[in-house]
Parts: structure tokens; C-alpha cells; sequence
């Protein structure tokens, strides 16, 4: 049995190593991204592994269905990128990662949160240059103020638990209550406008699917306090670019941190330090000195890395053993 794995990262071939050769995995690793295109490079396989950028629409599942590969394992836990109701149709098997480490996107959040409020990134360059002046830095005590949280699943929640242990008041938003979680953080469920008007944080936790596109949009943005800081490291879409930009330039918002953007394809994960960029959206938001952006990077930990790679190793190695694959992570 082999296993094509494509858009393999430098950054993940250590743990791909590590768990293909333990689980003996006959594994071929591309760097290349799956699509119509590179289709051909596929020879002789029985399953692949794919990335959340690779191209796994209809036209994509046809091809591979006329390869006779019919196992696909997700290295995410997102599969916007999958044609999932025609790969249902087609007896593709699918597994996916539901679940790697809610906790390193918590922190990142948190490290967004503190670098826009304490100002650090600024900080750091100051000191750098010898200039030790505060002027300029100064930030709020968190200890106290409302944190609002839209989407209260597994990273939700763990965001949740950290603002609570630092003293903050928090407030959730999600269509699924959890009664239990909101009594023991003191928490209270409420809806999405209210939970806009009262935070002084408000963080993004929430799929992007049609319900939630432009959840921020240029209507409920107005709800947010002119000192509130907006965090989303969940998916780009959830704001409307345009209005959060708009926001800005009428200095409405105390602070944007952005982990994820609405068009950030083909720019994200990529270094175009040498030919710039040029989509206008993004060139604005980074003008902004009260804007902090990161490039998708929030899962970005060792244990995330290892987890992605082991349990969707163990994906594979179960369908080609004929055994049973954790029911939490078939998606059809
Ligand atoms: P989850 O499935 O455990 O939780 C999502 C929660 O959102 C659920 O409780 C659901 O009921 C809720 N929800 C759905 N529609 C909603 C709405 N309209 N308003 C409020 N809540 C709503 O998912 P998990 O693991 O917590 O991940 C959340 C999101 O984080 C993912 O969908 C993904 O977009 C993003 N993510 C970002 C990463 C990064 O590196 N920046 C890495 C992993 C996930």
C-alpha cells in the first residue's frame, strides 16, 4: 500500500518521518500542492494525505477516483477544501485531524491580544534602538474587563479558561449553550450583539460556513465599544475586510490582531520579501499601527505538528490495515 502525501512543508517532515516510519507507512512526500495539474504525478497509489491547501474539489475527486485511490486523510481539521458531498457520492473514504491542540490557538490569541495591548512588537524595536522612552506604550489592565467569545468549541473554550484565570469577566456567544461550562467560568451566554456592545475583547472561534461569512460586517461592527480590541484567528471571512478597514480610518476600534485574513491565499505561508505584495486590502491593514497580523500561524506548535502528523498517520495505516478509524475523525 502507498501513500502520496502532497504540499509537505519543511516544517512538518520531521513528524511525517518519525510517523510514517513507525506506523510503516509506504509513504512518497511532495512538496508540490495537490490539483487538476499535478494529478499525474501519482502513481500506483491507494490513499493520499492532503494539506488545507490542497485541491480536493469535484474535478480533483473524479481524477482520483478514476486512479482508484479511495482513501483521502486530511491534515487538517478544516475541510472547506473538499468537494465533501460528491467524495460522499463517490465512496471516497475520508478522515480528517477534528482535533490537535485547541490550546496552542488560545495562546496565540493571547499573544496577540497582549502584544496589540502591551505594545511589545513596538517595545522591542524601541529598546533596540536605545530609545528607553514609554511614551506611547502605555496599555490597559486586563484584569477585570469583559471578554467576549464568539464560538465556544474546543478553542473557545480553552480561550476562555485562560482569560477567565486572568481575572476578566467572559462572555460567550455560540448556538450550542453550554450551561455547565458558563457556571463554572461565571460566564454567561448571550447574543451576538449584546456580546459585541459589553466587551472590552472580543475573539473569533467560530467555523466560517454561509451562516457565519461576514459575521463582522458593516452593520455589527458598530456595535463594538470604540476601545474594544477584535482578535480573529479563526477564519478570514468571518469580517468583512472592507469594514474592519473602514473602522479603522475613522480611529473607531482600539486594536485589530488578525491571524487569519479573508483573502489571504497565495499569500499566507508564503516569502514575498523579495517581490512585495500587492493586494491593496491587506497593504491597507497593515498600515494601520493598531494592527497586528499574523500568518496563519496560531496551530503552530510542536505538539500541534506532531499531533496532525500521528493521528492522521494512524488515519492511514488503519484504513490500509482494514481496522477500524476513530469514528470522531471520518468525515465519509
Ligand atoms: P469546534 O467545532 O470545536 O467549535 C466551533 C464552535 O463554533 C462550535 O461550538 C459551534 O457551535 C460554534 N458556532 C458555529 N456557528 C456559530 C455561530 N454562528 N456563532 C457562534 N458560534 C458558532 O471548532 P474549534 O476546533 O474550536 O475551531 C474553531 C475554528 O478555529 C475552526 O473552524 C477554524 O476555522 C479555526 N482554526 C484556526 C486555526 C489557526 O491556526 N488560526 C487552527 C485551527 C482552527
Amino acid at each position: 500500500m502507498k501513500t502520496y502525501f502532497f504540499s509537505t512543508h519543511n516544517f512538518e517532515r520531521k513528524y511525517l518521518n518519525y510517523w510514517t516510519d513507525k506506523l510503516g507507512i509506504n509513504s512518497v512526500f511532495l512538496e508540490t500542492r495537490l490539483s487538476e495539474e499535478t494529478l499525474g504525478l501519482v502513481k500506483d497509489a491507494d490513499s493520499i494525505s492532503c494539506w488545507a491547501s490542497d485541491d480536493l474539489s469535484k474535478g480533483v475527486l473524479q481524477s482520483l477516483n478514476r486512479l482508484g485511490i479511495k482513501f483521502i486523510s486530511l491534515r487538517s481539521a478544516g475541510f472547506s477544501h473538499l468537494d465533501l458531498d460528491f467524495a460522499k457520492d463517490n465512496n471516497f473514504s475520508v478522515a480528517r485531524v477534528p482535533s490537535y491542540s485547541p490550546e496552542a490557538i488560545a495562546e496565540h490569541t493571547l499573544g496577540l491580544l497582549m502584544c496589540l495591548n502591551r505594545k511589545f512588537p513596538r517595545a522591542y524595536q524601541r529598546v533596540k534602538d536605545f530609545n528607553f522612552s514609554l511614551d506611547g506604550l502605555e496599555g490597559v489592565t486586563l484584569h477585570g474587563k469583559n471578554v467576549g467569545i464568539v464560538g465556544v468549541g474546543k478553542i473557545g473554550e480553552a480561550f476562555a479558561r485562560i482569560m477567565k484565570g486572568m481575572g476578566c469577566h467572559i462572555y460567550l456567544c455560540d448556538p450550542n449553550v453550554d450551561e455547565l461550562l458558563a457556571r463554572e467560568l461565571e460566564a454567561q451566554f448571550v447574543d451576538l450583539k449584546t456580546l459585541l456592545k459589553i466587551s472590552d475583547v472580543v475573539s473569533l472561534h467560530c467555523p466560517l460556513n454561509e451562516k457565519t461569512k461576514y459575521l463582522i460586517n458593516k452593520e455589527t461592527i458598530e456595535y463594538l465599544k470604540k476601545d474594544a480590541f477584535l482578535i480573529n484567528t479563526g477564519r478570514g471571512a468571518l469580517i468583512e475586510t472592507q469594514a474592519l478597514i473602514d473602522k479603522l480610518k475613522r480611529k473607531d476600534i482600539r486594536g485589530v490582531g488578525l491571524d487569519v485574513y479573508e483573502y489571504e491565499e497565495n499569500i499566507f505561508s508564503h516569502d514575498h520579501s523579495l517581490e512585495g505584495i500587492s493586494d491593496e486590502k491587506l497593504l491597507r491593514l497593515m498600515s494601520f499601527p493598531n494592527v497586528l497580523i499574523t500568518s496563519h500561524q496560531a496551530f503552530f506548535t510542536s505538539e500541534a505538528l506532531d499531533n496532525i502528523a500521528r493521528i492522521s498517520c494512524e488515519n492511514i495505516k488503519n484504513f490500509n490495515e482494514n481496522l477500524p478509524i476513530n469514528e470522531q475523525n471520518i468525515l465519509c
